[in-house]
């Protein structure tokens, strides 16, 4: 067993930190305060490649692998997680669905400019009535012959606004259940869609979160993903991934905080010493650093497993349930060791608390991920 990275994969990893540490760490308080979407900023990421890492050069992306995009994916998160989930969802849900699932004339067509990054792209699967429970899906897509006519509404659109491709899960045969679900490629200009207000969220404020009304939208036949009652199968399979995308996040935001806590304790004073001499604040930081190296392993081994087209639907599920649960768990810890500085924006933890809070819920909660985990272990 090799846990040594390649070059090629640190060079990645020491781009995106220094692009973080450079173009999102300043203003990123500012910008979470005014839930300020990202735009310079996303802009030079995509320009950078970051927003098709792993697609196929033939299709605009950088051809990388999935071990270099969890690494990137940490540094990313450590500074500003509204950058980052743009980055999983392009990069895993959009653009992996496309390039494995997509025909040929939908790649050239749709992926090509989300890969380079002239596009974004976000995933439509969640409703007011279906978020854990998928299968559930109330957006119809009715079959007229040589179009579908979508209506409905999706619920937690990340990208809803600055996305230009949107992915979308509807159902088409009720009576067959799930297995009468399809996927589809929908143009955010398509008449009949409309968007509900940017949600006031607790954290990652400034991500582009609404909810996306559909009324009447006519999507042509070619843009359907995949055969007929394909649409559930392809969402969990993209969402296999894409929970790789988020437990790195929640590692990002983990490491994040218990760097800045290292510091903290190193420079704050108390009872004649800095603090880290003191067993209370020393065990916490030892603790965390447990965590955050279990949290990573999971991430690496199951981005290592999908790189090796092994199944990598389990692993990404443990890792996300642990790296979104131990993002909650330091990043709390980190707010304590700063004491009252780690209550006020300056310090940054507790925006990375706020934030750690959602990676429990999107993509799949922790109870989810356990859902998926225990039916594995017990099948
Ligand atoms: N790969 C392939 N097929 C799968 C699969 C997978 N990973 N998981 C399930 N399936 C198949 C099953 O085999 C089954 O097929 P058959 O009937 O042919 O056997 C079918 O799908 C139904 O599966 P289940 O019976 O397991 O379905 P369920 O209703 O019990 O639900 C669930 C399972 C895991 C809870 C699923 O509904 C789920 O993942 N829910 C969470 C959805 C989610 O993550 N939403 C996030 C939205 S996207 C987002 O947040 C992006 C963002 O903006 C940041």
């Amino acid at each position: 067993m090799n846990f040594d990275l390649t070059e090629e994969q640190k060079m990645i990893q020491q781009a995106a930190k220094d692009f973080a540490e450079r173009e999102l760490l300043p203003g990123i308080i500012e910008r979470d305060e005014k839930a300020e979407f990202p735009k310079e900023q996303m802009k030079k990421l995509a320009e950078l490649g970051f927003l098709g890492m792993m697609t196929d050069p033939k299709y605009g992306g950088g051809g990388m692998d999935t071990i270099s995009y969890v690494l990137a994916m940490e540094e990313i998160s450590k500074h500003d997680s509204a950058c980052a989930v743009v980055m999983s969802v392009c990069n895993s849900l959009v653009n992996w669905g496309l390039e494995t699932y997509g025909t040929e004339e939908q790649k050239l067509k749709y992926l090509v400019p989300l890969a380079s990054g002239e596009k974004i792209g976000a995933f439509l699967l969640s409703e007011p009535e279906a978020g854990s429970d998928a299968t559930s899906q109330r957006t119809t897509a009715e079959d007229k012959g040589d179009y579908y006519l979508l209506n409905g509404t999706k619920n937690w659109i990340t990208n809803a606004n600055c996305a230009s491709t949107y992915l979308v899960i509807a159902q088409t045969n009720p009576e067959k259940k799930h297995k009468g679900i399809n996927a589809f490629i929908v143009e955010k200009s398509w008449p009949g869609i409309t968007l509900g207000p940017h949600e006031k969220k607790m954290g990652m404020r400034s991500s582009d979160t609404h909810s996306v009304m559909f009324n009447d939208v006519k999507v042509p036949k070619e843009n359907r993903i995949g055969e007929d009652g394909f649409g559930f199968t392809f969402a969990m399979k993209t969402l296999d991934g894409g929970r790789i995308g988020i437990a790195s996040q929640a590692l990002g935001i983990a490491s994040g905080a218990y760097e800045r806590a290292i510091k903290y304790s190193k420079e704050r004073k108390a009872f004649g010493t800095e603090i880290a001499n003191h067993q209370a604040v020393a065990f916490k930081i030892a603790d965390m650093a447990v965590k955050i190296e279990n949290a990573r392993n999971l991430c690496l081994k199951s981005a290592w497993l999908k790189d090796q087209h092994q199944p990598y639907g389990f692993a990404s599920a443990m890792a996300k349930q642990y790296a979104a649960d131990i993002a909650m768990e330091v990043t709390t810890e980190a707010v304590q060791i700063h004491g009252g500085y780690g209550y006020v924006s300056e310090y940054h933890v507790e925006r990375l608390m706020r934030e750690a809070k959602l990676t429990q819920i999107y993509e799949g909660t922790s109870e989810v991920q356990k859902i998926v985990i225990s039916r594995t272990i017990l099948k």
